[in-house]
Order: C-alpha cells, then sequence, then structure tokens
C-alpha cells in the first residue's frame, strides 16, 4: 500500500533560462487537503503538469500512486481540473460529461448518475443542454470540475478550480471536497483565496520555483506569529529573498 500519494524529490523543470521548479521537496500523504499557494509564476501549474505526466521534468523525481511520472498508466487514477478550460465549447454541457465519461470507460447509466450528482453540486442542472460557449467563464469552468470528478479517482488534481465561483458556491465546493476526503480521496489543490487555504490540511507555500515554507494553516500561522495566512506568506517570503 502506497502512503504518500504525491512525492517529489529534488524536483527541477526549467524551460530555456527560466527556472520554473527548484528542487522541489514534497510529500502528500494519502487522504490528505494539500493546498499549492503562490503568486502567478510560482510554478504551481508547471508542478501540478509534471504531476499529471502531461510536462517530463529536468531534473530530480516525481512519484504519483507510487509510480514514477511521467507513466501513462496513471491517468485512469487521476482526476485533474486544468487551470485553462479543456472543454469542447461548441458542444453541450451533457456531452463534454459523456465525452469525458467515455474516455474514463464509464457506461452511460454510470455516466447519467454521476452527471446528475455532479451538475447538482455544479448548481447547473438547469444547464445540461446549454452550448458550452454560451455559458459564462465561471460556469464553464465549474462544468470543467465536474469532468474531473466524473470517474470518481482516488487522487485530485485542481488548478484554481474556484476562480470566477461565487463565495456560496465555492464554500459548498469545499463542503464536497471534505466529504471527498472523508471518503479517502486525496486533493491537491491551488487557490488564491485565504478562507480556502484554511480548510486545508496542509498548505505550501510556493515561491519562483521553491517550496519557501509548509505545514498545516495552524503551523504557519504560529511560525509566523500572525493571525492571517496571507501575511504568513508575506513574511515568510520576505526572509527567503534574505
Ligand atoms: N511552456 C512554457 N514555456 C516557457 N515558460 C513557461 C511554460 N510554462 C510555464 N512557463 C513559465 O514558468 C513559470 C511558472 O509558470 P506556472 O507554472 O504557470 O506558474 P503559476 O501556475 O504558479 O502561475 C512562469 O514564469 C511561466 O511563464
Ligand atoms: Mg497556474
Amino acid at each position: 500500500m502506497v502512503k504518500d500519494y504525491i512525492e517529489t524529490i529534488d524536483l527541477e523543470k526549467s524551460f530555456g533560462g527560466l527556472q520554473a521548479i527548484d528542487k522541489f521537496t514534497l510529500r502528500v500523504k494519502k487522504g490528505e487537503i494539500f493546498g499549492l499557494l503562490g503568486p502567478n509564476a510560482a510554478g504551481k501549474t508547471t508542478l501540478i503538469k509534471i504531476l499529471c505526466s502531461l510536462l517530463m521534468p529536468t531534473g530530480g523525481a516525481a512519484y504519483v500512486l507510487g509510480k514514477r511520472v511521467p507513466d501513462r498508466h496513471i491517468a485512469p487514477l487521476i482526476g485533474y481540473m486544468p487551470q485553462e478550460l479543456a472543454l469542447y465549447t461548441n458542444v453541450s454541457v451533457h456531452e463534454n460529461v459523456e465525452f469525458y465519461g467515455a474516455i474514463f470507460g464509464l457506461s452511460k447509466d454510470q455516466i447519467l448518475k454521476r452527471e446528475r450528482e455532479l451538475l447538482r453540486l455544479i448548481d447547473l442542472e438547469a444547464h445540461t443542454k446549454a452550448i458550452v460557449h454560451n455559458l459564462s467563464g465561471g460556469m464553464q469552468r465549474r462544468v470543467s470540475l465536474a469532468c474531473a470528478l466524473l470517474h470518481e479517482p482516488p487522487l485530485l488534481f485542481l488548478d484554481e478550480p474556484t476562480v470566477g465561483v461565487d463565495p456560496q458556491l465555492r464554500m459548498s465546493f469545499w463542503d464536497y471536497f471534505e466529504g471527498l476526503k472523508d471518503g479517502g480521496t486525496t486533493i491537491l489543490i491551488t487557490t488564491h483565496y485565504m478562507d480556502e487555504a484554511r480548510r486545508c490540511d496542509r498548505v505550501g507555500f510556493m515561491h519562483a520555483g521553491k517550496l519557501i515554507a509548509e505545514g498545516s494553516p495552524h503551523e504557519l500561522l504560529d511560525l509566523t506569529h500572525t493571525d492571517s495566512l496571507e501575511d504568513a506568506f508575506l513574511i515568510l517570503s520576505r526572509e527567503e529573498r534574505g
């Protein structure tokens, strides 16, 4: 039984001269919600793409569910909601759900059942037949989230899943994520919202490709003698820069 669902050891990714991931070492255990925080260009999306076998590291190693990545056999075991939209925008919500369901080998009945559950979660039950490009950006992201959750994978990578989602719905997403976690699902999530970071079991602060601190929200607040994770991040990144 693999306990660390994600492990990276001195992971590196460079794009030409740019070090997007820099000696990045991290472990995420089964059943944790791990939140990755950091400014734009910190390297969050690049890290997730490496873990999803979509990018090749240039140094170090990364393991997902105990397998060294990239490894295409892992794809059915993970759910990935990319930061950029990965939907067919000229067809309906239902057709997108059907497409992703088929990729993951779900039967027609399973797809319909999961579609009902997930469209309720994302509050788009009335929009099954809507063409995706007619939906707002926030609605499209909610559809994208539903597609990532469809096959009930044990490990989820969610890259800014709540951008453009209203506060009430964001909170219901988090209730759902916590329900998944209670069922044993492991989640790596990126967010810019500090109220969401507080709901993670552990948080990692990322800056310029490096993991500058990690711990439970409580530990990070204690460490920096603050009561806001935003301040904790600023203090730790100032220390990092010297
Ligand atoms: N395919 C690419 N080619 C060149 N540079 C890239 C590529 N993808 C990402 N980068 C650069 O890597 C850095 C990290 O980007 P990214 O992982 O998207 O950060 P984040 O998700 O934290 O905003 C940025 O400077 C970005 O411009
Ligand atoms: Mg990103």
